[in-house]
């Protein structure tokens, strides 16, 4: 299904910034970070965008999809609705350009608040097992019980003459 999308395009060139339209054949289960890739590879090589994870975690592909802030790796097309889909820099951002902003004033404002707790003083640690095979109250050898590294196949298996 052919899906019209107006995109801020701010050349390097000493212009002021348009919109851009393109048209993109968006197949099923396309996000609009897929149709930002589709147009960077088929039609525009010029357009900028951030991304890195791909699964809404990281938050490097934020930007503004139909007047909403959103992760445009977690923004389905087809939740969009038909018709035109406007794509713009996140506001309150200086651009770099087309789609990228400077991150830099956020993250110090950010490191400034601290929004995680601090602890006075540091977690106690928890005690550490014992390691190695040590002998119950009959002698018999015993052993903590295995890590996953004995429950792969081929690994070796508990230690000669440890038994649950
Ligand atoms: S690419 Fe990391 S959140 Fe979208």
């Amino acid at each position: 299904m052919m899906q019209t999308f107006k995109i801020y395009f701010n050349p390097e060139e000493d212009k002021a910034p348009y919109y851009k339209t393109y048209e993109v054949d968006v197949q099923e289960g396309m996000n609009i970070l897929d149709v930002l890739c589709e147009i960077k590879w088929r039609q525009d090589s010029g357009l900028t965008f951030r991304r890195s994870c791909r699964h809404g975690i990281c938050g490097s592909c934020a930007m503004t999809i139909n007047g909403l802030n959103k992760l445009a790796c977690e923004t389905q097309v087809k939740s969009l609705g038909g018709g035109t889909i406007e794509i713009e820099p996140l506001r309150h951002f200086k651009v770099i350009k087309d789609l990228a902003v400077d991150m830099d004033d956020f993250f110090q404002k950010l490191e400034k608040v601290k929004p995680y707790l601090v602890a006075g003083t540091p977690p106690a640690l928890p005690p550490v097992p014992p390691t190695g095979p040590t002998r119950t109250s009959s002698g018999r050898r015993r052993c903590s019980r295995p890590t996953g590294m004995s429950l792969i196949p081929g690994m070796r298996g508990l230690p000669r003459g440890c038994r649950f």
